[in-house]
């Protein structure tokens, strides 16, 4: 095993450099003593989309986009989906253990007494029209939380910048389905505080008329086990969102608002949305090759819910989640029509060569959309589904990223390619 360093000559000035690699990485920093001449600023790295940049470092999620593997904290999410509670994992990403019983007791109360939002937002929500998406509604609503809590800005204090961690996990599922009710010109339910995190969500959603709503518990725990599978992916194009708006010490509110409305883009969070109307679209399954060849071909629409930056192979949580669908049409007692579209669409695209030699495999957004779809959830609300729980892993992200003395405010640089110096011309002239 030879030397962790780079040998760099360059081939304009004929000399050479030796860059340390640490962890795999060089820094993009070594490389600006590579200079022509003293007046040269240095070299730089030129990375479109960050397709082969490390922003940061990172002990809260794991992945391995060639195996397959998604870990938080060093849990394999599996396993969490398995044996744990939502807000038992998201205890976990923000601290970085799992919680003991009174830890989590403890934060359960915590987060369960600050579901309530100030009545003021009840207007705020109302003064959105009649059809608004309930999406941009949470995207205004969480930024609009900022106003609420002036003290939220001293980011650098802990203690304060926890307490609005709380209080954004718990406001979150409210404001999320009161967008929902108003959407749909229903009242607002105010949260339960005897009920689960997921639980009061749903009621929030759901309840009409009778004094409390009651589900199945399997379905309870299945909507926890989406919240677990959505809780953090790394660095994320609304993550990186999230770092970057808070990189300039924002409040959390504004920053997650930000977060949120990178999320609700369809190549992002918003592809659950997708999936399910391209299946609609698609609507049998003798319609699945035409619409193939059409993706295949370029002139189509890609194929929503297959694809990944860094998933080049199975997304361990669309594994879970095709499982957990199964389940959820059992305790529903009907299977949606379009999960024979799906499962036939996903057979096809496994073995057609243009998505193996892609290695373009179903992700977490392929199946996710039945289930809601199940739990007659309707299509707008799905990335706000996705928004819910990625919350956590956008706080707990905004937080490393604070701590961390590496970072600066985020300012890539660029290179310029438009006009050189020119006189301006007086508008009678152009
Ligand atoms: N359908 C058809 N072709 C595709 C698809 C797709 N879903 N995804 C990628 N390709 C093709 C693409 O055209 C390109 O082909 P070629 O090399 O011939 O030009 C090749 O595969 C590589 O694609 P890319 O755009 O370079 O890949 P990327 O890593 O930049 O994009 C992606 C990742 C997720 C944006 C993309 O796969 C996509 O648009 N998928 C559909 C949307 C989707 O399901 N998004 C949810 C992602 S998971 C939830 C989340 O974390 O947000």
């Amino acid at each position: 095993m030879g030397k962790d360093t780079l040998s760099i000559t360059d081939n304009r000035t004929g000399q050479s450099y030796e860059v340390p690699i640490t962890d795999g990485t060089i820094s993009a920093m070594a490389l600006r003593k590579i200079k022509v001449d003293d007046a040269d600023f240095g070299l730089m790295t030129y990375d479109p989309a960050f397709m082969n940049t490390a922003s940061c470092r990172s002990s809260i999620t794991y992945i391995d986009g060639d195996k397959g593997i998604l870990r938080y904290r060093g849990y394999p999410v599996d396993q969490l989906a398995d044996h744990a509670s939502y807000l038992e994992v998201a205890y976990l990403i923000l601290n970085g253990e799992l919680p003991t019983q009174p830890q989590l007791d403890d934060f359960t109360r915590d987060v369960t007494i600050h579901t309530f939002v100030h009545e003021n937002l009840r207007s705020f929500i109302d003064g959105f029209r009649y059809d608004a998406h309930p999406m941009g509604m949470l995207v205004a609503t969480v930024g609009a939380l900022s106003t609420f809590y002036p003290e939220a800005k001293h980011v650098m204090d802990a203690e304060i910048r926890r307490k609005q961690i709380v209080r954004l996990i718990a406001k979150m599922p409210t404001i999320a389905a009161w967008s929902f009710r108003h959407s749909v010109g229903m009242p607002f339910v105010y949260p339960d505080n005897e009920l689960s995190y997921s639980e009061n969500f749903l009621a929030m959603l759901k309840r009409i008329g009778n004094p409390r709503y009651r589900v199945h518990k399997e379905i309870v725990r299945a909507l926890d086990v989406l919240f677990i599978l959505h809780a953090d992916h790394e660095q994320n194009c609304s993550t990186n969102t999230m770092r970057a708006i808070g990189s300039s010490r924002a409040d959390p509110y504004v920053a997650v608002a930000g977060a949120a409305a990178a999320l609700y883009g369809p190549l992002h969070g918003g592809a659950n949305e997708a999936v399910l109307r391209m299946l609609r679209e698609i609507g049998t399954v003798s319609n699945i090759p035409p619409f193939v060849r059409e993706v295949k071909s370029g002139v189509g629409s890609r194929l929503m819910g297959f694809g990944h930056r860094v998933y080049k192979n199975y997304d361990p949580r669309a594994r879970v989640i095709k499982h957990l669908a199964h389940k959820v049409f059992e305790l529903v007692g009907k299977k949606s029509p379009l999960l024979d579209v799906a499962l036939e669409l996903e057979k096809i695209a496994l073995s057609d060569d243009y998505f193996v030699s892609r290695k373009l495999y179903p992700n977490v957004d392929f199946y996710s959309g039945l289930i809601y779809e199940a739990l007659e959830i309707p299509v707008d609300m799905f990335p706000v589904m996705f928004a819910i729980p990625r919350v956590v892993g956008w706080l707990a992200q905004w937080e490393e990223m604070l701590l961390d003395s590496e970072q600066k405010i985020a300012r890539p640089r660029q290179i310029y390619t438009g006009s050189e110096e020119r006189a301006f011309t007086p508008i009678d002239q152009r």
